[in-house]
């Protein structure tokens, strides 16, 4: 397969890790013979400082001729510590988003069987958790209208959500469900807010369609107790942009290390592939941030294109890495295997699977699909 990929690695860490998945693309162009072409772009910070732009033009161009965008990261200490500052790195990322159309940000979250030791929660908590969250990623408080009073002492940020908005995440959540344990749950605060309460009746009229899919709701203030509580009770949670945002942090906790999980922002014309994790500033330039999680997000742009076993050789690499230990410093605590180094190990394993069976003994692999 002949694919172009954009390639934004932005702020902090994110050059570096992307780094790490381009080398493991290389591996799987050439262990399967595909032909990915790659095209760097700024964006955030980096891109300010160029040009005064956080999301230059050209990129966006880029973005549009391609077939999928792989992103690093965003944000930087300056402006985190500068709330008066008009252009903001974290406004590139907002209007890629937009005006790519990606409004299902898709983030899985799944226990490794080798990790289950490296979270903070209790293993008997966290064992079996295998979830996937359908954050919508173009609506609600994060783009309504914002104001600020001329003297600075009130602000507002509105949030706003249509029926259609609500409705095209609902639908790719509810397919998801119909694949996977066939459970999905609405967060919300309907008890409260309005937009929830639209939220609530666009999607229980969507459920009857999907009549196999058991459908419940849930308080996002519940959520948070029951995500720590019980997590592997979900399966597909779907909920609004920044209820999205806070419970994807929270579940990254649950796997043991913000720098493990991947996720993917689809649109109808685009898709962009990214960490979960944000740019980790202190850790710039130090060979210390741990790659898997856009290694992963790689991973999940191998699905989307339906290479299920370039997908899987991947991912089995990973796992290698994983069992043999060489894994980054926030897993192991050592600091023995630089960003580098466990890029350049899971780059070397991996294999087409047909020519090394034994390669998938420890296969994180559900059926053809690795992560999601
Ligand atoms: C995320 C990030 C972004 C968001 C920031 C960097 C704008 O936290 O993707 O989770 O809030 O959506
Ligand atoms: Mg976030």
């Amino acid at each position: 397969m002949n694919l172009k990929i954009a390639l934004l690695g932005g702020d902090g860490i994110g050059p570096e890790v992307l780094a790490q998945s381009v080398k493991c693309l290389r591996a799987v162009e050439e262990t399967f013979n595909h032909q990915f072409i790659y095209n760097e772009a700024p964006v955030g910070a980096v891109a300010i400082s160029n040009n005064g732009n956080p999301l230059p033009e050209e990129t966006l161009r880029l973005c549009k001729d391609s077939d999928a965008i792989l992103f690093g990261a965003i944000g930087a200490l300056e402006y985190d510590n500068n709330p008066d500052a008009k252009v903001r790195p974290e406004q590139g990322l907002l209007k890629l988003r937009k005006e790519l159309g990606l409004f299902a940000n898709i983030r899985p979250v799944k226990v490794f069987p080798v990790l289950l030791e490296h979270s903070l929660l209790p293993k008997k908590v966290i064992t079996g958790t295998d979830f996937v969250i359908y954050r919508e990623l173009t609506g609600g408080i994060y783009f309504g209208k914002k104001t600020l009073s001329d003297d600075a002492t009130y602000a507002s940020d509105l949030c706003e959500y249509t029926e259609n908005e609500i409705a095209r995440i609902t639908h790719l959540a509810f397919k998801a469900a119909k694949k996977r344990r066939g459970r999905l749950t609405l967060v919300d605060k309907a008890n409260v807010l309005e937009t929830s309460r639209l939220w609530r009746k666009v999607v229980t009229e969507i459920s009857n369609s999907y009549p196999e899919v058991h459908f419940e709701c849930l308080f996002i203030d519940n959520a948070v107790v029951q995500l720590m509580m019980n997590p592997s009770q979900f399966d597909v949670i779907l909920t609004e942009n920044m209820f999205g945002d806070i419970l994807t942090s929270q579940g990254s906790v649950i796997i043991g290390s913000m720098g493990l999980l991947p996720s993917a922002s689809i649109g109808n014309e685009n898709a962009m592939f990214s960490p979960f994790h944000g740019s980790y500033p202190q850790a710039k330039g130090k060979n210390i941030a741990n790659p898997v999680a856009s290694i992963f997000s790689a991973v999940l742009m191998l699905q989307h294109f339906g290479l299920y076993e370039e997908a899987n050789a991947v991912a089995s690499a990973v796992q290698k890495s994983f069992v043999k230990g060489v894994t980054t410093t926030d897993i192991l605590g050592s600091d023995k295997y630089g960003t580098d180094y466990v890029g350049d190990f899971i780059a070397d394993h991996i294999v087409d699977s047909d020519e090394d069976p034994n390669i998938n003994d420890e296969n994180i692999g559900l059926g053809r699909s690795t992560i999601i």
